[in-house]
């Protein structure tokens, strides 16, 4: 990437150019990229619709742009180096030439298995280089690629393949998490039950865990690279797609309702993650760079897979935990594979912190260059150690806003060039115009204010739709502010000019910077046989940044309320995954609702803050006794 920011001058100014001339900004960015053909028009967009097209008549394949493109002069460096979960196991590095190598050869059994342009196919894998392989074998064939992380329960893939109608499911025996071994095969196949869409499952072997396999549909991924082998020809030409057509659907939760396919598509996706990549780590030929992000959550697709192999990098991709063996296994990472560049998420600075500095003093981080932070606010004390102890004080350290829905970074610092402050995201990216806007939908103008955040002017990487459902995606970002994007964040500009995003605003939490709908918990405890209704909120958790709270009203039945504690985390963990499960479930009698039957969340949310003082006005509930016993329960809980 020839146009990164130089100077915070140089920042400025390109900022004021890619406002003032959007078109002639993008498209030179664009330019940096290889097309089959060049577009007919930069940008049409019509935020009501929502219908925003970039870069129309143009024609690419992303995966040109990720491999073939670089063979010539980085065939031989290093495209992935992968660490796995066990450190005496042998790591791996994929040329670009082996990784075009092993993404021709998967499009073939792709092709072979009868997967065409426009399928959907369903990716269910551990975090190793097949995962990668998978991803990019579907975009070189044109099919959309719906990942699901590996932390997802049956029912949760069987609602995602359900939505997108996927004709392929791609998985492995099992994966290794730390000292666990997770049966993904045996989670596909209990989703399987209610997929009537699925013809195929194509399964990876990597923990030897005993598998199911049913004859007619189920493949082994080995078996299915030999028949390519036989077939004598490795290559496959990449299907040649327009910049609008679909490149991939991720699900994401919102505050309500069950998660969203957020569709990505090809041409803008492609240029606005590889430019924020390059641009804001500033990253140089030859640099290591290591996100610890699963690969399916966004982070992974636009930071680990798409943005970091369009510009040609070097990327990390770990497929254990930072705990294990021990606390210091991202350090051991940094020493062992001499990486420049570390992108992690505040949740696991807190974890590791808490483990003590004796697992990071000592370790060798002289390579470290730029230090990165995603996924949720990055409290003041963790941004220290996270500069001290990891980055010497030498290291800028980026704090990158952005969601899935936005594809790539929309605020953030750009690595070593624009100021940093602890907890604040700083400044737009170019060719991001935000707005901050008040509750009678006005913008909210000049400095040392707040107010939610919306962006008001379409970028290349923002999503187009979602998947199957267009009108919600209208209602739940285009509609609440006019002709704005809204984020669903709160965000403050300070007196510099400087912004600080302070949290949701919707009813969306962010658990150890996972995405996680109140309604979606509610909605997954409620099937609970014993439950009569519940009441999901967030509170402040020292590491997990936010801890799900449930208040529960059971049925009679509850005799044993530890047992039915577990019963409900059992329910939520088999709806949803574990990664939903309430730290803190609160039996309670009845929930506080208005008159006309809305919970009164403001109130439960107090409550599970521990901030009682000041409940507002409680004379409008319906029953304003019940507040005083909830009080008393979350007493004891505590
Ligand atoms: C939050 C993750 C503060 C925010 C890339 C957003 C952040 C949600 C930051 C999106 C940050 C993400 N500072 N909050 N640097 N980055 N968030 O879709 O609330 O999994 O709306 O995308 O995470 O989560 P998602």
């Amino acid at each position: 990437m020839n146009l990164k920011v130089r100077s915070f001058e140089d920042y400025k100014e390109t900022y004021k150019k890619s406002v003032e001339r959007p078109e002639e900004f993008w498209s030179g960015i664009a330019e940096e990229f290889k097309w089959r053909k060049k577009w007919d028009k930069v940008l049409s967009w019509d935020f009501k619709g929502p219908d925003v097209r970039w870069f129309e008549g143009g024609k690419l394949n992303i995966t040109e742009n990720c491999l073939d493109r670089h063979i010539q002069e980085l065939g031989d460096k290093p495209a992935i180096i992968w660490e796995p979960n066990d450190p005496n196991e042998n790591y791996r590095i994929l040329s670009y030439k082996q990784l075009l190598f092993n993404v021709e050869q998967f499009a073939n059994v792709l092709k072979n298995n009868d997967i065409v342009k426009g399928d959907r196919v369903c990716i269910y894998l551990p975090m190793v280089p097949e995962l990668a392989i998978a991803v990019l074998a579907c975009a070189r064939i044109g099919a959309v690629h719906s990942v699901v992380f590996g932390g997802f329960s049956a029912q949760s893939i069987a609602d995602r393949i359900n939505d997108a109608q996927c004709k392929l499911v791609i998985t492995a025996d099992g994966s290794f998490r730390g000292t666990k071994v997770i049966e993904l095969k045996d989670i596909v196949d209990d989703a399987l039950g209610q997929c009537k869409s699925v013809e195929r499952v194509i399964v990876l072997t990597r923990t030897r865990t005993p598998v199911s396999m049913i004859k007619g549909r189920d493949v082994w991924w080995e078996d299915e690279i030999k028949k390519v082998e036989t077939q004598g020809n490795p290559h496959f030409p990449a299907e040649e797609m327009d910049a609008e057509d679909m490149l991939f659907i991720l699900y994401t939760s919102g505050s309500t309702g069950s998660p969203k396919g957020v569709v990505h598509t090809c041409g803008g996706y492609m240029v606005y993650t590889g430019y924020t990549f390059a641009n804001t780590f500033q990253y140089e030929r030859g640099d290591v760079y290591f996100c610890t992000a699963d690969i399916g959550w966004i982070t992974g697709h636009s930071y680990i897979v798409y943005g970091p192999l369009s510009q040609g990098a070097t990327s990390l991709m770990f497929e254990g935990i930072p705990t294990y063996p021990d606390a210091g296994r991202l350090w051991d990472i940094v020493e062992k594979h001499r990486v420049n560049i570390v992108y992690t998420a505040p949740t696991a600075i807190r974890s590791l912190m808490g483990f003590g500095d004796e697992y990071v003093e000592g370790k060798d981080l002289s390579s470290i260059k730029t230090l990165g932070s995603v996924g949720e606010p990055i409290n003041e004390e963790a941004w220290k150690w996270f500069d001290e102890k990891v980055g010497h004080g030498k290291a800028p350290i980026v704090d990158t806003y952005w969601q899935t829905e936005t594809g790539g970074f929309i605020i953030s610092p750009i690595a070593g060039i624009t100021p940093t402050v602890p907890s604040y995201a700083m400044f737009p990216q170019p060719g991001i115009q935000l707005a901050l806007m008040d509750e009678n939908g006005r913008e909210i103008e000049g400095n040392d204010v707040s107010g939610n955040l919306c962006v008001k002017f379409p970028w290349p990487g923002m999503l187009r739709t979602t998947y199957g459902d267009h009108e919600r995606c209208r209602k739940t970002y285009f509609a609440t502010y006019e002709n704005m994007y809204f984020t669903g964040d709160g965000c403050l500009r300070d007196k510099d000019g400087y912004y600080r995003i302070t949290g949701r605003v919707d009813d969306v939490l962010n658990v150890s910077g996972h995405r996680i709908g109140t309604a979606e918990v509610e909605d997954a405890i409620n099937r609970h046989s014993d439950v009569v209704e519940s009441a999901v909120v967030g509170y402040p958790h020292a590491i997990k940044g936010q801890g799900i709270y449930a208040f529960v009203v059971a049925g009679d039945h509850l005799k044993d309320a530890d047992l039915m504690r577990g019963d409900i985390n059992k329910t939520v963990s088999r709806i949803i995954g574990a990664i939903a499960k309430p730290e803190k479930i609160q039996f309670v009698t009845g929930l506080p609702k208005t008159r006309s039957g809305k919970i009164m969340r403001r109130i439960l949310r107090k409550i599970a803050e521990g901030d009682t003082s000041n409940l507002g006005d409680t004379t409008t509930l319906l029953d304003p006794e019940v507040v005083e016993e909830i009080k008393k329960g979350a007493e004891a809980l505590r």
